[in-house]
Order: structure tokens, then sequence, then C-alpha cells
């Protein structure tokens, strides 16, 4: 019965509360689908139509529903048991702590302090998913969010030489996006299907995935709405991967957690929104000099683990 109600709703217009005129206004806001409104703030909705608060609310509550079910039933239309792919990271240790390198059909998560190499990582991803699939890539392109200005092309350059590749073409196949709010960084992955189709993508970067939503989401107050759209980012980004057979990598930053007394006391950000929606999650942490701590803290099929990679001037190594 929900389903069959949910079904029905297709334009914005179909969400209770919201009449033509409404939808004109939100339209002319960029809010012009029902998973936008999804992810909007029944206080932003208001602000912009004019509508109650509490009208808002059920026009964004009944959005996340069809939009959930829309999510269902796109995971229903791609073909069923499209083979995992893997995208070598450089390192076999690393390679083989994951169970062969990054999946695809999933979100893999890096977490760690500043400097940790969670960028790096992110860059070698991009040359290596653009190698063929005997050397441990997929062919694909990369759709890179940068959301901290750290995107260097010489730097990619340099890792794409060192694996044989021709920097200038990997370099053409990865379609960077420089996002300030946490809207643009949300819309990217949201407008992506055209991109990910003509071009290949194989790779979706973000880094850094909360940044911009801590910075802008400030206060107790902001938490719950932060939350939501987090979730929602999540979703989408997971739902790209199921469609597209494509892998997500995120990095995260850390906070100090002094509650922990022994061990590494730090935390990812983000809570347990991401804790669910990361596939795979990580922890990196500095060694001595160029050398780096691996732990896969979190992973459907492989056990916890740690391995010790490398940053050289060539890239990510043993
Ligand atoms: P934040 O984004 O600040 O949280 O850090 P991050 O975890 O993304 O760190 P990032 O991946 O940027 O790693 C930075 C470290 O990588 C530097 O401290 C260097 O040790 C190493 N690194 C960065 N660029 C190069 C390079 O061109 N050559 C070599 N050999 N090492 C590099
Ligand atoms: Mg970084």
């Amino acid at each position: 019965m929900a389903k069959d109600k949910d079904k029905s709703i297709k334009d914005i217009e179909d969400l209770p509360g919201i009449g033509s005129a409404t939808a004109e206004k939100l339209r002319e806001a960029g809010i012009d689908t029902v998973e936008k409104v999804a992810t909007s703030s029944p206080h932003d909705i208001s602000d912009l139509t004019g509508i109650s608060v509490e009208a808002a609310k059920k026009a964004v509550d009944a959005a996340k529903q069809a939009t959930t079910i829309e999510y269902e039933t796109g995971e229903e239309a791609y073909e069923k048991r499209k083979s995992l792919g893997r995208i070598t990271t450089g390192s076999k240790g690393f390679d083989e702590l994951l169970g062969g390198g990054v999946e695809t059909n999933g979100i893999t998560e890096v977490y760690g302090r500043f400097a940790s190499g969670k960028t790096q990582i992110g860059f070698q991803l991009s040359v290596n998913v653009q190698l063929p699939q005997e050397k441990g890539g997929l062919e694909g392109a990369v759709l890179f969010i940068d959301t901290e200005g750290t995107f260097r092309p010489e730097r990619i350059s340099a890792m794409a030489k060192a694996v044989g590749l021709d920097p200038n073409k990997v370099l053409q196949n990865i379609f960077a996006v420089r996002a300030s709010t946490t809207e643009q960084q949300i819309l990217t992955i949201e407008r992506a299907d055209k991109l990910i189709v003509e071009k290949n993508i194989k790779l979706i970067v973000v880094d850094s995935l909360m940044a911009l939503f801590r910075s802008e989401f400030v206060g107790r107050g902001a938490l719950g709405e932060r939350q939501q759209k987090l979730n929602q980012h999540l979703h989408k980004l997971q739902s790209m991967a199921d469609k597209y057979n494509l892998a997500v990598y995120v990095t995260n930053q850390v906070m100090d957690n002094p509650a922990i007394l022994f061990g590494d006391p730090t935390t990812p950000v983000g809570g347990n929104i991401i804790a669910h929606a990361a596939t795979t999650r990580l922890y990196i942490r500095k060694g001595k000099e160029d050398k780096r701590i691996v732990r896969l803290v979190d992973s459907p099929n492989m056990p916890e683990g740690e391995c010790v990679i490398k940053i050289t001037p060539e890239g990510i190594r043993d």
C-alpha cells in the first residue's frame, strides 16, 4: 500500500503540500526533483516557498520515502551479479589487506590525521583505475571531488609515469571538481549520471567527505540537519557504486577521543552514519619516515589487520 503510494511520486508536485505555485518557487531555487526535496531541510523549503515548516517537513518526509524506493528499484534494474572490479593500490600488502584491491560496488573510507596519506591514496587510485585489468586497473575514468583544494596534477602526473601510463591521457581522464560548499559536493554526485556513462567513470573520489559538512553545520542545533544531508549524500554515492559498478573512495578526518585511554585515541568524524554507509573502513597513521600503517577496521569479508605502505616519489608502494 505504502509502496504503491510512493511509486506515484514522480514530480515535486506529487508531494503532499506542494502545489503548482510552490513547485515553481522550488524549481527557481534549483530544487527540481523529488530527490532534491529529499536532501533539503524543511526550514530551507519553508523559507524558499513560504509554506509552513510542518508542511515542508511532510513533503520532505514523503520525498525521502519515495527516493529510498527509487534506489531499490534502481538496484533491481541494474543487471544483477555484475562481477566486482578491483583497483590495485600500488602496494601488494595493501591489496592483500583489502582482498585484492579497492572494490567496486562499495564505498571505501580512509580516515587519519593530517598528512597521513589519504589524499595520496586517492591520487594513486585515480591513476591505477586507468590501468588495464591485468595490471590491476579497470580501464576507467575518475570523478574527483576536491573539497580542500589539494588536487595536484603534477603529483598525479609523476605517479602515472611511474606505472608506464601517458601522464596527459591520465589527467584527461580525471574529471576534477573543486567543491566549496556541501551543496556543490552533493549536486556533483546527483548530476553525475551522464558523465559516468559517457566517460566510463569507474572511480569516484571524495576528498574530503566531511570537511565542508563540518564547517557549514556548526553547533548542536545543526547536527541533525548535517547528518540528514550526509546520509542522503552517502546513499547517493552507494547507489552510483551499485548502478555503475564503480568504486567510491572517500577520505575522512579524525578527532581526538579522550574516552580511549589505551591505544590510538582517534575516532573518525561523521558518526554512525558513515560507519554504516562505508563498506570498507581503513585507518591510516604515520610511521617512520615515508612509512604509513594502514589498519583495516571494517570489511564485509576480510579479517581485521594491518599493513605498512610507503609514500615514495613514484607513489604508494610496499
Ligand atoms: P590532510 O588532507 O591534511 O588531512 O592529509 P592527507 O592524509 O590527505 O595527507 P596527504 O595524502 O596529502 O599526504 C601528505 C604526505 O604525503 C606528505 O607529508 C608527504 O609525506 C607525502 N607526499 C606528498 N606529496 C609527495 C610527493 O610528491 N613525493 C613524496 N615522496 N611524498 C609526497
Ligand atoms: Mg588530504
